[in-house]
């Protein structure tokens, strides 16, 4: 992988105020916190669409808030209810199915697009902002692990510019920046919570339940995310994340776990300096960073207090326990589509998790399998390849899960 840093990059336009949104996973947790900084600030912003999936009821009252000229939903039976739920007057135009999402990432009307649909089913929509030349403010970190070097190009084509919204890589862009240039930077050091099973032992793992695995010490989050901290899977989709962000190789992108989730991520310079980024978690602060940038806004919520946080600590992530941050690596270095089987592989793991038809451990077995059955697609393969081998290993993992 080429090795650079990239930044805010010197194409960049300047975005002025009212800014118009388009907001896709508009009923999700990143959603719900992204229209609740708009509510916060209803000069700086115009909702131009929504996007939601199969939550009728809460994306009829968002709508009702903000009144977008444009909704998306996943299916008909959504599109039905929601239009039954829409207050006289009011008719915005609903597109339906997976292709509505891409309709509306490229729509002329919106200048910045908020990615927060979770997993798979956010890379084309992503794919199609970035190729529309749109400011983009990514949550769906598995766009990149799916298509990161297309998400590249397509921006480096269009002129598109990514923000992070991922409160690490968030982070790490606030620490970059003023300091352009792969030369200066040492390495990248995300930190990481350990998720609710930290300090614990296999046979306690063997045993959890998806309650157990939801129930996140610091954040409060979508149940797939939530998954994905519990087994560090979160985490090894971030390294990749950050790669594809910031051009590193996966050897300068490190792992720290930091049980309090107030230090979001570091950056460690030549001359061995580390910039940290400090803050409560709470993902409305790098949501507002994105939809703002380079506006700093006022935000009502607790404030950081160090005095009364008291000790904050840290340690290496135990990656024996917790195989999935390794494999996620390891899919990396294999070749440019190993994340797509690791990713598809999981979200397939994850999902028989929640439905209690396999174990947590089952989780990093079936990956591992799904890693080693993978035959890696030529360096040049398109989006359609890649969406491809991401149906053919969930087909195989659901297989493998009940052999
Ligand atoms: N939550 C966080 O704090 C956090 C932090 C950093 C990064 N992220 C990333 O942000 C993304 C969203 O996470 P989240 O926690 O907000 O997830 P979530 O609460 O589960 O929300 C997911 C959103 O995606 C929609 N959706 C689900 N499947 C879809 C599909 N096939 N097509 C279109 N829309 C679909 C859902 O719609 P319905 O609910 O209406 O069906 C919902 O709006 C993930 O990639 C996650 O890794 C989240």
């Amino acid at each position: 992988m080429k090795t650079y840093i990239s930044l805010w990059p010197a194409y960049a336009p300047q975005l002025p105020f009212p800014r118009s949104l388009a907001i896709l996973g508009s009923t999700g947790s990143i959603g719900v916190n992204a229209l609740s900084v708009v509510a916060q600030h209803p000069d700086l912003f115009r909702v131009a669409a929504l996007g939601g999936g199969k939550n009728a009821a809460r994306l009829a009252e968002q709508a009702k808030l903000f009144r977008p000229g444009l909704l998306a939903v996943l299916n008909e039976a959504t599109a039905h209810e929601l239009r039954g739920l829409l207050p006289a007057g009011y008719a915005p135009e609903i597109l339906v199915g997976p292709a509505a999402y891409e309709t509306v990432a490229a729509m002329p009307e919106a200048d910045l697009v908020l990615s927060a649909i979770v997993g798979a089913a956010g890379f084309l929509p992503t794919l199609a902002a970035a190729k529309a030349g749109k400011r983009i403010a990514l949550a769906n970190k598995e766009s990149l692990v799916l298509g990161g070097r297309l998400i590249r190009a397509a921006c480096q084509a269009s002129g598109a510019v990514i923000l992070p919204v991922d409160s690490e890589h968030n982070a790490l862009f606030q620490a970059l920046c003023g300091h352009n240039g792969d030369e200066e930077v040492a390495r990248l050091i995300l930190t990481a919570s350990g998720g609710p099973f930290r300090g614990k032992d296999a046979a306690f793992l063997a045993s959890v339940t998806p309650a157990q695995a939801l129930n996140h010490p610091n954040w409060s989050m979508g149940a797939k995310i939530s998954v994905d901290s519990a087994t560090l899977m979160n985490k090894g989709l971030e390294v990749i994340e950050a790669c594809h962000l910031y051009g590193l190789p996966v050897a300068r992108v490190d792992v720290l776990v930091h049980p309090q989730s107030i230090v979001h991520s570091l950056v460690e310079y030549v001359d061995g300096s580390q910039l940290a980024h400090l803050g409560v978690p709470d993902m409305r602060i790098p949501i507002a960073h994105c939809l703002c940038y380079p506006r700093r806004v006022n935000l009502d919520m607790p404030r950081l207090n160090l005095a009364s946080a008291g000790s904050l600590t840290f340690e290496a992530p135990d990656e024996t326990l917790f195989p999935c941050l390794g494999l996620a690596k390891a899919a990396f270095a294999a070749s440019h589509s190993h994340p797509v089987a690791l990713n598809a592989a999981n979200e397939v793991a994850v999902e028989l998790f929640l439905q209690g038809r396999i174990k947590f451990l089952d989780i990093p077995r079936l990956i591992e399998a799904a890693l080693s059955r993978h035959a890696a697609l030529p360096e040049n393969c398109g989006a359609d390849e890649l969406i491809d081998a991401d149906a053919l290993t969930r087909r195989e993992t659901l297989a493998a899960a009940f052999d």
